[in-house]
């Protein structure tokens, strides 16, 4: 049984946010003021982990005509392991295919074991590379996309794992 719940982003949680972010991603994390933008940018959309009133993960897209860019997704460290990412992927998931989008695409390091397990594990493939995109390292980016997401085959996988993770 899980016990968090997915909503919109809002203002109330960006200290949550901000503690998640430095925890994550340490000196490379994301400013509030980032944040604060994408909340108002109509291109974006970003939803939230909640458990126990606190924010505990987020992710965010920005939605480009018919594709999706996944620009951020963390929980935080005490948290991880408890399906909390792949709910919040379903929930953006559902809002591309309710918005006709028909890709998700988004970059991540090689050496990011867990997330590239996770996107996997949700039919994103690895399908390019941008070299030394990461400033902080000089680290490669792979760049991962999914097969249509309003196709039937796509729709049962993600179906699979909604059944998966609310049924525990
Ligand atoms: C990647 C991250 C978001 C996963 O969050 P999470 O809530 O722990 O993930 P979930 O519990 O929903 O797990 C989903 C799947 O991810 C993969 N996964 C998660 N943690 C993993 C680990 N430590 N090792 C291998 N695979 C892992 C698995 O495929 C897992 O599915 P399974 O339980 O069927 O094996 C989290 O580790 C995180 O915040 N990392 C730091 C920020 C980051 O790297 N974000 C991605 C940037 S591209």
């Amino acid at each position: 049984m899980n016990d968090f719940s997915i909503e919109v982003i809002s203002e109330k949680y960006l200290d949550d946010i901000e503690e998640i972010e430095v925890l994550s991603y340490g000196a490379h994390h994301w400013s509030r003021d980032s944040f604060e933008s994408e909340i108002i940018n109509p291109a974006s959309h970003y939803v939230v982990a909640i458990k126990d009133n606190k924010c505990v993960g987020y992710m965010g897209v920005w939605k480009i005509v018919d594709e999706a860019h996944i620009t951020t997704l963390a929980v935080h460290p005490e948290c991880r392991g408890q399906h909390i990412a792949q709910a919040l992927m379903i929930a953006q998931i559902e809002e591309c295919a309710d918005c006709q989008i028909k890709y998700l695409t988004l970059e991540v390091r090689p050496s990011n074991t867990p997330a590239i397990k996770l996107y996997e594990k949700f039919g994103f493939n690895s399908l390019g590379v941008r070299k030394k995109y990461y400033q902080d390292n000089g680290e490669d980016a792979i760049i991962m996309w999914t097969t249509n997401i309003l196709k039937n085959d796509y729709k049962k996988l993600y179906k699979n794992i909604k059944d998966e993770i609310f049924s525990k």
